[in-house]
């Protein structure tokens, strides 16, 4: 099975189980998808508009739900290779009495298939992209992004990552794996989400993503990267915005804090949890 066909199967199999606040409480989730929802606020003062939103990646809708809740009359596009976890997204919103009258499930391969052909205001992905740790494959993946931007939309993730050099990462991978260990209160749970993350969970380098990023502008694509200063301790918000955004000018911090990490070198970096564990 290659590795794409493992996390589809994977996926298949955890649909029921997926359990958003686990994952929340867990990871460093729940401060950056209040984050996530600060700077869509800030892109989008609006609540009213009828934003048109692509999930990429959307699994059972974690994130999907939020801009639900926080743009009532968004049109959103849920895509996902795994019709299990579309399925179970459908479940949950009809528990939470959410409307998917607005919603279209696409059941697509983010990587090999076209994207739908309408543009967007907002793209949007959580903790699928990582997947990903090949530049030529992310920077197709960012091109198919950019181009389905509408002039003045706004691609924005939020994803794991892994610090660029031995010693920020060494901290890194230490502080996640005690956090770990006192969330889940179990260093045994710890060590099976230490294995998971080292294993097809692995994520890109902040400079892989970044370089990535940066080879999406071109003639007709003048999109600008950003990253958000904060980060959690593994996961990050990043993105890309077009220039003719009005709001480009509100990203000047971010685009500022993107550029300390040009021209960094490590693209694929190599960690381990084993001292830890
Ligand atoms: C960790 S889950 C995240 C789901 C959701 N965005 C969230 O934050 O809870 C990753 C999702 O990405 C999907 N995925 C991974 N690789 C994919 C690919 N190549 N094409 C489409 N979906 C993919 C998986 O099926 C899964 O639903």
């Amino acid at each position: 099975m290659d590795t794409s066909e493992e996390i589809k199967e994977r996926y298949a199999q955890e649909a029921e189980t997926y359990w958003k606040d686990a994952w929340l409480v867990n990871f460093d989730a729940k401060e950056l998808f209040a984050e996530f929802k600060r700077i869509v606020n800030l892109l989008y003062p609006n609540k009213l508009e009828k934003i048109n939103v692509l999930d990429i990646g959307a699994g059972n809708g974690m994130l999907t739900e939020l801009i639900m809740r926080e743009f009532p009359n968004a049109h959103i596009s849920m895509l996902d290779f795994s019709k299990e976890m579309l399925e179970s997204a459908q479940v949950i919103f009809e528990k939470e009495k959410f409307s998917v009258r607005n919603i279209d499930f696409i059941v697509k391969n983010f990587i090999t298939d076209d994207f739908p052909k309408e543009k967007y205001d907002l793209i949007i992905s959580s903790y699928a992209l990582h997947h990903i740790r090949k530049e030529d494959t992310l920077k197709i993946v960012y091109l198919k992004i950019a181009n389905q931007l509408k002039a003045t939309g706004v691609f924005l993730c939020l994803d794991y990552y892994l610090e660029m050099t031995e010693e920020t990462r060494e901290n890194q991978v230490k502080t996640a794996f005690k956090r770990w260990i006192k969330n889940f209160n179990s260093k045994e749970i710890a060590k099976e989400w230490a294995q998971i993350i080292q294993g097809e969970d692995s994520p890109a380098t902040i400079s892989l993503i970044i370089s990535s990023l940066n080879k999406c502008n071109s003639k007709e694509l003048d999109v600008i990267p950003f990253m958000l200063p904060k980060k959690g301790v593994m996961s990050f918000i990043y993105g890309m915005i077009n220039r003719k955004n009005n709001s480009s000018k509100k990203l000047e911090d971010y685009v500022n804090e993107t550029k300390k990490y040009m021209g960094q070198e490590e693209i694929i970096a190599s960690y381990s949890f084993d001292k830890y564990i």
